[in-house]
């Protein structure tokens, strides 16, 4: 009967099997309607290890934050990158970038961690620094010249001022040999262009998740037509009219020309996942940090005073006669406060999922026990699960700026559970080898937008009372939760 619902039995030695009611689907729309409230139920039911029959799949969730070590032990066993490969090609429509499939030889995930990361990581910080104030002064002058208030929601502010800045600092800006067209005009039409990239990325990202579920591009057809409109817009002849290209593009761009077979549109087409990475994930957790800064006039009260403190320590004046901040990388990781306050917020907005897939049948090791997992299975790690565990972060729904600080002020790193240290106990960027590598390009762009937010505005939110925005679960699973309604605030020029 089993077999003939596409299900299988649990046999000696397997974790407790969950198969769901429903043929195929399994436990699908259960996990997928609240993945949170899914798995604590069944962490409850079956203790720390589990597996789920999920659209075909069956995944074997480990629980224990101890555990994890134990998993990343075993990675001989496991693949990532099979899944992370198959996911690309199928959401934004490259070839295979599997060198096994002999489309490229290039390492992609080695060229990420050189263009972002060492060396190349202060270009990008230096670039953005520059861009974020280019985005928030200059491309806004229309808004903000009559110095009054200007009330916007705050996740399309976020959106549009971290989109616009991160788009110029990793793609550049169109040089333009048109010299009778006037610099505010040619910067006008750059604007547009970027601006229309970002509803085109909207448009797509709306779907990503049903394209990482498996459902295919061509039954959305506005987002499809919105994924080829970038791709048009990054194709290689593109990109050569424009200034300033990262390294991460520069090179990219090289080893697409030089290691692989794809056609331009496929080589474009690794760039949009760039661009989506670069982008997905950064503009929520921006949101998220801004919205509970100001919801919280401690936590305002504590960076607004750090920020002053490292202008004045860098000799920084702030002022609107075109002379910009610049803040180098070793000031920015001297910021204990906003890297504290933009923990907390990934704390409670992110619900990324670690995921690997058996390349073989073995047998996991844990702590104290040990379990049979089938070849192609999959194990997961959902790390939401520890950053809402009342254990490890006391009233665990509440926003507490401080909390990832120790009482000297500086960067805590102790948290316990049982009474025991754990080693990993904060995870919105995944972990082991897949983990994200623009995760400190990430941290300095967030932290650089609110040093500037609080040094050239005064910012409120429009009524204080407002409640927390709920998370859309739609994306559960694939890193920070957007808000499921925006927020109205209002900013203006500080006179200074
Ligand atoms: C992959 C999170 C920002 C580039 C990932 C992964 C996560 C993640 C969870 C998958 C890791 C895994 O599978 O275990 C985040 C979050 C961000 C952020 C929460 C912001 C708050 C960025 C930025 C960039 C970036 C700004 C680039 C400029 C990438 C790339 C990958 C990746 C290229 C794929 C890596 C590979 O497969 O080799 N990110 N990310 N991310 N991220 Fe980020």
């Amino acid at each position: 009967f089993c077999f003939l619902l596409g299900r299988r039995r649990r046999r000696q030695g397997e974790p407790p099997l969950e198969n769901g009611f429903l043929p195929y689907l399994g436990c699908a729309l259960q996990f997928g309607a609240n993945p949170l409230e899914f798995l604590k139920e069944k962490q409850k039911k079956h203790g720390h290890i589990f597996t789920c029959h999920v659209a075909g799949k069956y995944i074997h969730f480990l629980t224990d934050p101890f555990s994890y070590c134990a998993l990343m032990r075993q990675g001989k066993h496991l693949d990532w990158k099979k899944f992370h490969f198959a996911t690309s090609a199928k959401a934004f429509g490259h070839g295979s970038i599997d060198p096994a499939e002999g489309n490229t030889t290039e390492n992609f995930h080695q060229t990420f961690i050189r263009t972002l990361q060492g060396n190349a990581l202060d270009a990008l910080i230096e670039a953005m620094m520059e861009n974020l104030q280019y985005v928030m002064l200059q491309s806004r002058t229309p808004k903000l010249q009559s110095n009054t208030w200007v009330t916007e929601g705050l996740y399309t502010f976020c959106c549009q001022v971290m989109f616009e800045s991160g788009f110029l600092t990793l793609f550049g800006k169109e040089f333009n040999s048109n010299n009778d067209k006037n610099l505010s005009s040619k910067q006008e039409t750059e604007r547009a262009h970027i601006l229309n990239a970002l509803e085109n990325f909207k448009e797509f990202d709306k779907i990503f998740p049903a394209l990482v579920a498996g459902l295919p591009i061509h039954l959305f057809k506005s987002a499809h037509s919105a994924r080829e409109k970038l791709g048009e817009a990054l194709l290689h002849k593109n990109l050569l009219k424009r200034d300033n290209l990262s390294e991460l593009v520069t090179l990219r761009m090289f080893l697409n020309d030089t290691l692989s077979t794809f056609d331009d549109m496929e080589k474009a087409k690794t760039h949009v996942a760039v661009l989506w990475a670069s982008q997905a994930n950064t503009i929520p957790a921006t949101f998220w940090t801004l919205f509970f800064l100001l919801k919280s006039p401690e936590a305002m009260r504590a960076a607004t005073k750090e920020v002053r403190s490292i202008l004045e320590s860098a000799e920084e004046n702030i002022s609107l006669d075109g002379k910009r901040i610049s803040l180098n990388r070793k000031q920015l990781d001297n910021m204990p406060i906003l890297d504290s306050i933009i923990k907390e917020a990934m704390r409670l907005s992110s619900a990324s999922m670690t995921f690997r897939v058996a390349k073989e049948d073995f047998t996991l090791h844990l702590e104290n026990d040990f379990y049979n997992i089938r070849k192609d299975d999959v194990v997961a790690l959902y790390p939401q699960l520890l950053h809402f565990d009342p254990e490890i972060y006391a009233d665990p729904l509440t926003f507490k700026y401080d909390r990832f600080l120790n009482e000297n002020g500086e960067e805590k790193t102790d948290f316990y559970r049982n009474g025991r240290k754990l080693k990993y106990y904060y995870m919105p960027f995944g972990t082991g080898i897949a983990k994200c590598p623009g995760r400190l390009f990430a941290v300095h762009e967030i932290k650089q937008f609110l040093t500037l937010m609080l040094s050239y505005f005064e910012i409120e939110l429009v009524d204080n009372d407002v409640k927390c925005p709920s998370l859309d679960q739609s994306r559960a699973g694939l890193g920070i939760l957007q808000p499921s309604n925006d927020i109205d605030f209002r900013y203006r020029l500080k006179c200074l």
